[in-house]
């Protein structure tokens, strides 16, 4: 602790960026036992094959998991292939454009020239009437490269900025990607960004990612007004402080929107701006405050819980210190606070009209209320739903029953009663993942079924042969 407090008050000397402190502050990081309790995962029925390609944004697949995606997702939306609205994938992946790019050919001596070894760029390459041209690139800008180079770079589709400053995106042509993804971009960088895409006629930008840093106290602040006024298709941000914790209602002007991904991003508000909008296939806003232990000590004004993962160690297995590496926030210890996250009822979400949604997950809030009795009718087109970790309550109605569930995590709230034969049903299917562990109330008798041959860990729900 007093490692901590030392290293804390250094790192408040910093200008600008502190990066969070090592160690977990005297916090005590709650766990259930030394290693992950498999008796505690959700229930994973058939071979669940299927790929969620909206997994991948802020994610580096391996060359093998890239092939399995593609040959999943080739012909489309499939089965096997969960894309959740992300239409034309192959263009709205610079993953895809590195992997795919690199099959199709290299750059030709004129494209080459752009791509120097010292400017440590990745490129992504497609035959285009007959060349190979540069269709993706992902560079840290200066130095090497600046963007008015890359907006010579006619058939540029994915653009991905690594820990861009305002000076390296102002005063320079910007290049008219389809897709744009901001690597840690400071706040300048954003704002410098959104004002060029705002000033730039005939813009074709239909995706926007914005990849905040982890490892600092103060998550990057971004006003999403700036945006408005793109008409997007998709939009994703993890890790960074949204102005006001509110989706700001200008954002329906953009009645295009099919993927909206916000997760860290400190939100409170009910997205309204988003009311009844149909084009909507897949809402996502997981944890919108998890912190390391030290950043939860300087910054939560208390109500804090150790999240799903950490208590049941499935990040790293047993790793119980934070080191102040980025990665902590991912594989270390890591608590969720209320002051900075959805607090209200789910139905607030229920309410608001999107009658397409294919993909719900708000795990890691502090959500309360029930999940409506109309669920099936409100949301019908429901695939995936993850409330997990939340503080929810009441029984679980029947019409869950009626939905194509490929996903549906419910564990860790405080659900109570029978769980609906519909519900069980549910398992017959070819891939699903269940999860109902960990709701003390809940009843109702189960089939034995893989890890559940007891029942359901952390509920009343017993193997259906002990009733007889
Ligand atoms: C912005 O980043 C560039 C490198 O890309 C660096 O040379 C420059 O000093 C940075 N500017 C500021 C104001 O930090
Ligand atoms: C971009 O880089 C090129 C080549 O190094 C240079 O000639 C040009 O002046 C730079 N443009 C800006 C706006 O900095
Ligand atoms: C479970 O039910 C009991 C009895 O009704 C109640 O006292 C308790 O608060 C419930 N637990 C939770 C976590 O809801």
């Amino acid at each position: 602790m007093v490692h901590c407090a030392r290293a804390v008050s250094v790192v408040i000397c910093l200008a600008g960026v502190r990066p969070v402190a090592a160690g977990n502050c005297g916090v005590a990081v709650q766990r259930v036992a030394d290693a992950p309790d498999p008796a505690f995962e959700p229930l994973e029925v058939g071979d669940p094959n299927s790929a969620d390609l909206e997994d991948l944004l802020f994610s580096e697949p391996s060359p093998k998991e890239w092939r399995k995606m593609r040959k999943q997702c080739q012909s489309g939306e499939s089965e096997s292939c969960l894309t959740f609205g992300i239409e034309d994938w192959t263009q709205n992946s610079f993953n895809a454009l590195v992997h795919q790019g690199v099959t199709s050919g290299r750059p030709d001596a004129q494209d080459y020239a752009l791509v120097r070894e010292s400017c440590g760029g990745q490129v992504a390459c497609k035959t285009i009437e007959g060349k190979v041209r540069i269709v993706g690139y992902a560079v840290e800008l200066g130095g090497g490269i600046n963007l008015t180079q890359l907006s010579r770079l006619q058939h540029l589709t994915a653009l991905v900025l690594r820990g861009p400053n305002k000076t390296d995106l102002q005063g320079h042509s910007w290049p008219s990607p389809r897709f744009l993804r901001l690597e840690a971009p400071t706040k300048g960088a954003i704002h410098a960004a959104a004002r060029a895409l705002q000033g730039q006629p005939g813009h074709r930008l239909q995706t926007l990612q914005i990849s905040g840093r982890q490892d600092v106290l103060r998550w990057t602040p971004v006003d999403l007004a700036e945006f408005c006024g793109l008409d997007l298709v998709h939009f994703s941000a993890f890790v960074i402080h949204v102005a006001g914790g509110a989706l700001p209602e200008c954002w329906q002007e953009m009645t295009k929107l099919r993927n909206f991904y916000c997760s860290n991003c400190m939100l409170v508000h009910p997205p309204t701006a988003l009311r009844g909008l149909q084009s909507l296939r897949s809402f996502v806003a997981f944890r919108q405050w998890e912190m390391v232990p030290c950043a939860v000590q300087r910054l939560s004004r208390g109500g804090c819980k150790a999240s799903w993962e950490t208590r049941h160690l499935y990040k790293e297995g047993v790793r119980a210190e934070s080191t102040g590496d980025w990665g902590d926030f991912q594989q270390g210890p890591s608590l969720i606070c209320p002051q900075h996250s959805f607090g209200f009822a789910f139905e607030e979400f229920v309410k608001l009209g999107w009658s397409n949604i294919e993909k719900v997950w708000l795990d890691g809030n502090f959500l309360t209320g029930q999940i409506p009795a109309n669920l099936a009718e409100q949301w019908p087109k429901l695939r995936s739903l993850d409330l997990y970790d939340n503080d929810m309550e009441g029984p679980l109605p029947d019409s869950l029953g009626m939905l194509p569930f490929v996903k549906l995590q419910l564990h860790a709230n405080r659900f109570s009663g029978l769980v609906p034969q519909s519900v069980w049903r549910l398992t017959e299917r070819r891939d699903l993942i269940l999860g109902l562990q960990e709701n003390v109330n809940l009843t109702g008798c189960v089939a034995p079924l893989q890890h559940w041959e007891h029942g359901v860990p952390g509920t009343l729900i017993r193997p259906c042969n002990e009733d007889l």
